[in-house]
């Protein structure tokens, strides 16, 4: 589109882009059940004014803005916390889980090239890791190498000292990974990185900010955090269950050492000054830390237990629902509020688009072919409805073939 000649009034402008907006995915109302992580109309309001106070900002240089460097201080402090990093963690706040697990795989590496010599990188990881480690790998010139999954969905522990050998300089495995929801054997994966002296990465992008509290909660948590021996680094992500808006997420590092060393870039060779900065970014926005910083005060462990509590609720309805369609089975056992389903007698798919008929918008996958949850706390008031249309869709329409592409 070429830039028009003239202006036009803001009203136009807006009205325009509400209008284009109503067919965009429904998350407001409850019916997307991924990318938009729900948590009811105060958390919107709080997030809504820090956002616009800090809307100018520019997080480059701390040094002008220390109400940032202090708000970012306090959210990566906080998140060392609950995951339970001792005196020495410390980390930085990134745009998202990509950034972050970009940060940990290249740590790793540069880490095992100062200390080990290492120079042809391999990074292992299951299976299942979210697609930020092959892209991760491309960038930073690894030989990715993946760990094939358990019957169970998690990562085969046997197969990775199989694969293990003297030029890994990562491990990784997710709590939860995506496709599943179910936590890789984290203690095992660590002590087998810690026994060839090299690297490990918890992917809690997702559970970094509901496990802590599930594990409040007296449900079962598998060990995940830096109470695991040999983790090194662990991705959480404030934009999926902190709630806070998108363009957040913490690199947490077990010692702040490796952080400094092998993550952080400084720069004096041009004419510009001291130039430094602790991830991908140059310029950063400054309202992502603002939201972060704000939602963390707003909900304080009472709130963020209120909403833990009813995402296990819900999780735990759709999943009782789900198990009883004769149909449908669920794939692996999810200790989260990531679900798949799938089935062996009917095209899954071909539910999928009758749900996306009702307004529905549930992702699909493959190997296995099933359809993908995430629940939030909203989603509490819509778990019924889906069920009630997911068992609808099974028995009348599930039979038939699926009209639309099928992608994951
Ligand atoms: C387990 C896991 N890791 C990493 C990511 C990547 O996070 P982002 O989309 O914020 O880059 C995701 C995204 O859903 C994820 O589920």
């Amino acid at each position: 589109m070429p830039l028009q000649p003239r202006g036009r009034p803001l009203d136009d402008v807006l009205g325009q882009m509400r209008k284009e907006k109503e067919a965009d995915a429904d998350w407001r109302g409850g019916r997307t059940w991924s990318l938009v992580y729900p948590a009811g109309e105060e958390i919107d309001a709080c997030l809504e004014a820090a956002n616009r106070l800090y809307l100018y900002e520019n997080a480059l240089n701390p040094l002008r803005f220390p109400s940032l460097r202090r708000m970012e201080r306090d959210v990566v402090e906080t998140t060392c916390g609950l995951l339970h990093g001792a005196e020495s963690a410390s980390g930085a706040m990134t745009s998202g889980g990509t950034e972050s697990i970009l940060m940990a795989v290249k740590t790793a590496r540069d880490r095992a090239r100062e200390e080990r010599g290492v120079r042809s990188p391999k990074l292992l990881a299951p299976y299942s890791a979210h697609p930020a480690f092959a892209k991760a790998a491309h960038y930073l010139g690894l030989e990715l190498v993946q760990i094939p999954l358990d019957t169970d969905y998690r990562a085969d522990v046997g197969a990775a000292r199989e694969q293990i050998d003297e030029q890994t300089v990562l491990v990784v495995g997710s709590a939860p990974c995506y496709p599943f929801g179910v936590v890789d054997p984290i203690p095992e994966l660590a002590a087998l990185a810690a026994e060839h002296g090299t690297s490990f990465h918890t992917d809690a992008c997702l559970g970094g900010f509901l496990l802590p509290f599930l594990e409040r909660l007296g449900e079962p948590v598998p060990a995940f955090d830096f109470r695991v021996p040999g983790v090194t680094t662990i991705s959480a992500d404030i934009h999926k269950y902190g709630y806070c808006t998108k363009g957040a997420s913490i690199i947490a590092h077990a010692h702040k050492d490796t952080l400094r060393r092998y993550q952080t870039f400084v720069y004096d060779r041009w004419p510009g000054g001291v130039y430094g900065s602790a991830a991908m970014a140059g310029a950063r926005p400054a309202a992502p830390i603002a939201a972060a910083w704000a939602v963390l005060q707003f909900l304080g462990e009472e709130g963020y237990l209120a909403q833990a509590r009813r995402i296990v609720a819900t999780t735990r309805h759709l999943r009782e629902g789900i198990e009883s369609i004769p149909e449908l089975r669920l794939h692996g056992d999810p200790v989260m509020s990531v679900l798949a389903f799938g089935s062996d007698e009917i095209d899954v798919f071909a539910v999928g688009d009758v749900l996306d008929e009702k307004g529905w918008c549930l992702d699909r996958q493959t190997q296995p072919d099933a359809l993908h949850l995430m629940v939030s706390p909203e989603h509490d008031r819509v778990a019924d409805a889906l069920l009630d249309d997911l068992r609808h869709a099974v028995q009348h329409h599930g039979r038939a073939r699926a009209h639309t592409a099928r992608y994951s």
